[in-house]
């Protein structure tokens, strides 16, 4: 599992390791899980990992799977938000999110159903979770890349659910909504050159969302519910208005309707 350190990558973590799966868990930096090796004796495996460089990621994977004798189960989780208005954000910081965080996710996601597929004879079930994000539904205003890497990434899973149908390889897209993580405070905020009210009010409105979230263990709870049922879908969590409402309201309403909506939810309107 990729992200494994904190939010809701620890919480997913934590939920598997309680069920008494062995997990292979990443950070950039490995001194974040000091003590768990402890807490789950020959359960837990720090890694490092940095989705920066996608070869080393792939590379990583491969020898955890080779040490786990096959991963039978990848979440890919980690990721991080970049705020800044489209025109004022240097291109090159814009590009790099969607290639760290959507090219480098899928080349994870790629190696993992190479090697799952390598021993389909076995009859051993195996599963690729995509942590997507409901901004792939309702895109977040000045995130323009993050929504891209959650649009993409949903895309992605949903080719491999039609793909994978009828294999021993079941594929999850799961869509947060906000939950209460270190997400917030981790999101870059590369420098602006034009002051922006507006851009101001949906950074404060985006905060206050976040910081007022559910806790990560009900996300982590959702995702269990989700595994056990093994079968390839989306799933939807977080707070009602937003995994529950919003969809349907998209669902039924219009386009422009939906729109309002998100302007409003980011004090835009
Ligand atoms: N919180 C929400 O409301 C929400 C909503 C929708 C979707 N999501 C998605 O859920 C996932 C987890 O987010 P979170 O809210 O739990 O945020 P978080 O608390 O900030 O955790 C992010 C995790 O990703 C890892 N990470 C960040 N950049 C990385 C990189 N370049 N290479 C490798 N690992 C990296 C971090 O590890 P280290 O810093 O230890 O290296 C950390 O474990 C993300 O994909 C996010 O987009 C979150």
């Amino acid at each position: 599992m990729t992200g494994a350190s904190t939010g809701l990558g620890r919480a997913f973590a934590e939920m598997l390791l309680a069920d008494g799966v062995r997990v292979w868990g990443t950070s950039r930096n490995v001194t974040r899980f000091d003590g768990w090796e402890a807490r789950y004796p020959g359960r837990f495996t720090p890694v490092a990992l940095d989705l920066e460089d996608g070869a080393a990621a792939e590379r990583i994977f491969l020898a955890c799977d080779a040490q786990a004798d096959g991963l039978d189960l990848i979440i890919n989780n980690a990721g991080y938000g970049a705020f800044g208005e489209f025109g004022d954000t240097d291109f090159a910081v814009w590009s790099r999110q969607v290639t760290v965080m959507l090219t480098h996710t899928a080349q994870l996601a790629h190696v993992a159903l190479r090697q799952m597929r390598s021993r389909a004879a076995g009859g051993r079930r195996a599963a690729i979770v995509n942590i997507s994000s409901l901004a792939a539904e309702f895109p977040l205003p000045y995130q323009s890349a993050y929504n891209i890497c959650k649009a993409g990434l949903t895309a992605l899973s949903e080719s491999l659910m039609i793909e994978c149908a009828g294999t021993h390889v079941v594929i999850l897209d799961v869509r947060p909504g906000d939950y209460r993580t270190d997400f917030e405070t981790s999101v870059a905020r590369p420098p602006q050159r034009v002051p922006d009210a507006r851009r101001d009010r949906a950074w404060r409105a985006f905060e206050r969302m976040m910081r007022s979230g559910p806790a990560p263990a009900h996300a982590a709870a959702n995702l269990r519910r989700a595994l056990l049922r093994g079968k390839s879908g989306t799933l939807r969590t977080g707070r009602w208005f937003q995994a529950v409402i919003a969809p349907l309201l998209a669902r039924f309403g219009s386009l422009g309707l939906k729109r309002r909506i998100q302007a409003s939810y980011f004090d835009l309107s």
